[in-house]
Formats: structure tokens, sequence, C-alpha cells
């Protein structure tokens, strides 16, 4: 009888995280290292929260118009949470079980910091709504671009041009100062997973320092693993 080979299991793929504040230039950053992965032959997808995915981009529209507003800050991170628990499901599950890396604009980290710290929801509800949406699934980098405010509020006011302020884009100086300080705060208490980015300088230049968030964390990662093999 002929040997079927067994087909191969394609090594999962990296999952990494943008995270920053308004202006940061996060959707720039996602596609110029997306570029970068797809010309080094490493299959990348990007994708964005809240959205993603079919189910979860209806729910965007209704967070970002600010309808989600009304019901209160509890549930409007439970509709964030809804959308994520789509997202994960019918998108990003399956790219990283492909082999595929998904870059993803926005992840767990801006609930942490919109809805917990600045919206005032319950750690314990935002740590009950990550293991239902998420569970194990962990980015393997966050990178967090940090601006400082009245830079960031500029190019995000250049880039509306005539449209009106979201949701968030709206809040005032205050708010957007306590959300870098936030930000600030997850990069020092978690540096295993996250890389704060000095984003205050043209996009190449920002390129170049993502390059090298990834390259030392991706490469301390896999030195740790192999110290410990050994
Ligand atoms: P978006 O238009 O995608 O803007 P940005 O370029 O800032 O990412 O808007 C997403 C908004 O939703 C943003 O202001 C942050 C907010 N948000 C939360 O409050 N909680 C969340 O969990 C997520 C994913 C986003």
């Amino acid at each position: 009888m002929t040997e079927v080979p067994k087909a191969r299991k394609p090594v999962r793929g990296r999952f990494i995280t943008f995270e920053g504040g308004e202006g940061s230039g996060k959707s720039t950053q996602i596609q110029m290292l997306a570029e970068r992965l797809n010309a080094a032959k490493l299959r990348t997808i990007t994708t964005r929260e809240p959205g993603g995915s079919a189910g979860a981009e209806i729910v965007r529209h209704l967070l970002l118009s600010g309808m989600g507003k009304m019901f209160g800050p509890e549930t409007e991170s439970l509709l964030f949470a809804a959308a994520r628990d789509d997202h994960v499901a019918q998108v990003i599950v399956p790219a990283l079980d492909q082999g595929t890396w998904v870059l993803c604009d926005r992840f767990t980290d801006s609930t942490r910091v919109y809805q917990g710290e600045l919206g005032k929801v319950d750690p314990k509800l935002i740590r009950a709504m990550e293991r239902v949406t998420i569970g194990d699934l962990k980015p393997d980098l966050t990178i967090i671009l940090d601006v400082p405010v009245a830079i960031g509020m500029e190019r995000a006011m250049k880039r509306r041009g005539a449209a009106l302020p979201d949701r968030f884009e709206g809040e005032s100086g205050d708010f957007h100062e306590k959300l870098r300080e936030a930000y600030r705060r997850i990069a020092e208490n978690d540096p295993q997973r996250c890389a704060l980015v000095d984003a205050n300088a043209d996009p190449k230049t920002v390129a170049e320092r993502v390059w090298k968030a990834l390259r030392d964390h991706l490469f301390s990662v896999a030195a740790t693993r192999e110290t410990a093999k050994a």
C-alpha cells in the first residue's frame, strides 16, 4: 500500500497587536510592518478592533457612533467584548492556526485603558470578559506607540478633515493625557509582552523602531526558549 504523506501542520503564526492614543500612527505602522513581513515571505494579515469580522463591524458602527455611550461604561465594555469574541473566533485564531502572522490595530489593552482606567469599569469585569473572549490567546508582542498628546491630536485632526470627531476623539485633552499615562504603565508592567515605541518622528523612522522592537523581542523570546530547552 502506498503510504500517504501526512499533511504537515503549519507553524503557528505570530500575533502582534498595536496600541496607542489618537493620532499615534498605528494604521500607517501596521501597513508598513505588514509589507516588510510579507516581503520576508511571512504571510501576514492586518485587522482592527473594534471590528475585523462581519459581525464585529456591525458592533463597531454602533460603538463609534457614540450610541454605546448611552448604556453606560459597563454595557459599552460588553459591546466591545462581543465584537472581540466574534473577531477572535472568525478571523484571528483561524489565521494563526494556518501559520499566518496577524497584525491587529488595538486589542484587549484598549479595553483595559479606555473602559477600565478611563471609564472606571471594575478590573474584575474586564478580566472576566478577557477570559470569555480571548481565553489563552495572548499577543506575542504588543507595540505601544507613544506620542505627546498635542501632536497626536493634531495628526488626528488633519486625518479627519471636515468630518466630526468620533466617540473617543471628542474627549478632552485631560482624557488623552490619562490615556497616554495608562498605556505607559501597561508597557512598564509587562515588558515581556510590550514594547513602548517613541512615535514622535517621521513614519520611516518609527517603522525602523518598530522593526527593531520586533526583532529584539522575538529574538529574545526565541533565545529564552532555546536556553530553557538546553
Ligand atoms: P478607530 O476609528 O479605529 O480609531 P483609532 O485610529 O484611534 O484606533 O476608533 C476606535 C476607538 O475605539 C478608539 O477611540 C479606541 C476605542 N476602543 C475602546 O474604547 N475600547 C476597545 O476595546 C477598543 C478596541 C477600542
